[in-house]
């Protein structure tokens, strides 16, 4: 039998041959790259829940001046304790409940990793952020996913019933939801905790527009309870990638061992840090972002053509009577973008809108009520 390596310089610079493609695991290479659909340079950019507020000019001249005391050819610390412990004082934790990471999606990963054997069930509502269904995919699970009821809701009672046929290891859920833009009640929240043998996430991405008590209160209770939370939704620091895990100080020492050193970079540490001293900045975009989403949903709900859902976070979900692809080139053209739901088999026909600042929702409305005479 001939054991000689294939000669790979016949194949070129440009072509990978088959062989070694099916290397690859066959979990990677069934997934797609992540593309957000339909993005185009636009004027008014309302398709990726992002805060419309900028950090101010003068804050962020005075953070790049004081980041040029930062040593860039030195190493971050293996984990940003400072950050770390100003995020436990801030949400009054005991030291060690909180795990940062490059963003919270990376911190799915994360997930993956620590609890997700090859073919283990993973339980979660559909239509979820999805994610979560390739990071499960990715990783050798099995996605059980529980159909939403015919309004979107959560359908609690199927996702009860669910977690009790398959026992998961881990159990996934997201409140305020996207794409919905609906929360899971504090209730069931619980009812899911302590109806479940495994782990139960809550990403709470949105939690900050939402006022409903967190899953946090159930971590001291119950140790199978992870949180995740993001800067980049309320922060608006979506472009620094900046993301925490919260859970018990036992349980992150071990999720700990599963991560990689200096996952935060040192501006991203910096900027952070300053902003969690800037509450009352925040706090005030938050309830602009509140106001905002509040008028542009009674706006939407004015037009006869439309199906609006009311929100509980900074998004808004819509249809009208129209092919939402051509729907959302339509509104590109008059210089919004939104974003097609149409990957979301729950959500055909849906559009989703961020709610940006009150000037953003103006030219969007104007755009709409353009497209819809036509
Ligand atoms: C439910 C949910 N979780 C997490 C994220 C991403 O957070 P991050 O920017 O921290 O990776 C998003 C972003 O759209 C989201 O909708």
């Amino acid at each position: 039998m001939d054991s000689s390596p294939p000669d790979l310089v016949a194949y070129g610079s440009r072509e990978v041959p088959d062989f070694l493609l099916a290397l690859i695991r066959k979990e990677v290479r069934s997934q797609r790259a992540y593309v957000v659909p339909g993005a185009r340079p636009v004027p008014i950019k309302l398709n990726q829940n992002e805060s419309p507020f900028d950090v101010p000019e003068l804050l962020k001249k005075a953070l790049l001046d004081s980041f040029l005391d930062v040593e860039f050819n030195r190493y971050p610390s293996e984990q940003p304790t400072g950050l770390i412990r100003a995020l436990e004082s801030k949400l009054g934790l005991p030291p060690g409940s909180v795990l940062v990471g490059n963003g919270s999606n990376e911190l799915t990963y994360t997930l993956g990793m620590c609890f997700i054997h090859p073919g283990d069930p993973v339980v979660l509502p559909r239509p979820m952020f999805a994610l979560f269904e390739s990071m499960v995919n990715l990783y050798g699970g099995r996605v059980i996913g529980i159909s939403p009821k015919a309004d979107l809701q959560f359908d609690v009672d199927a996702l009860l019933s669910a977690i009790d046929e398959h026992r998961p290891p881990l159990v996934i859920l997201t409140s305020p939801n996207n794409p919905t833009g609906l929360a899971m009640d504090f209730a069931d929240i619980e009812r899911v905790v302590k109806s479940a043998s495994g782990f139960v996430v809550v990403d709470e991405a949105y939690h900050e527009f939402h006022s409903s008590k967190s899953a946090l209160s159930l971590i001291d209770q119950h140790p199978n309870v992870i949180v995740l939370r993001t800067m980049s939704k309320a922060f608006g620091l979506a472009g620094l990638r900046l993301g925490y895990m919260i859970a018990q100080p036992a349980l992150i020492t071990e999720i700990m061992k599963s991560r990689l050193p200096f996952m935060i970079d040192r501006l991203s540490e910096h900027v952070a840090l300053r902003l969690l001293d800037q509450s009352s900045m925040v706090d005030d975009q938050i309830q602009t972002m509140l106001e905002n989403t509040a008028s542009l949903t009674k706006e939407l709900q004015s037009r006869k053509d439309l199906t609006v859902l009311p929100s509980q976070t900074n998004f808004i979900l819509f249809k009208a009577d129209r092919e939402p692809g051509k729907f959302l080139h339509d509104l590109a053209d008059q210089g919004t973008l939104v974003r097609n739901m149409a990957g979301y088999p729950e959500l055909k026909g849906y559009l989703r809108v961020t709610s940006g600042t009150a000037n953003e929702n103006k030219a969007f409305l104007k755009a709409l009520d353009t497209v819809l005479l036509t």
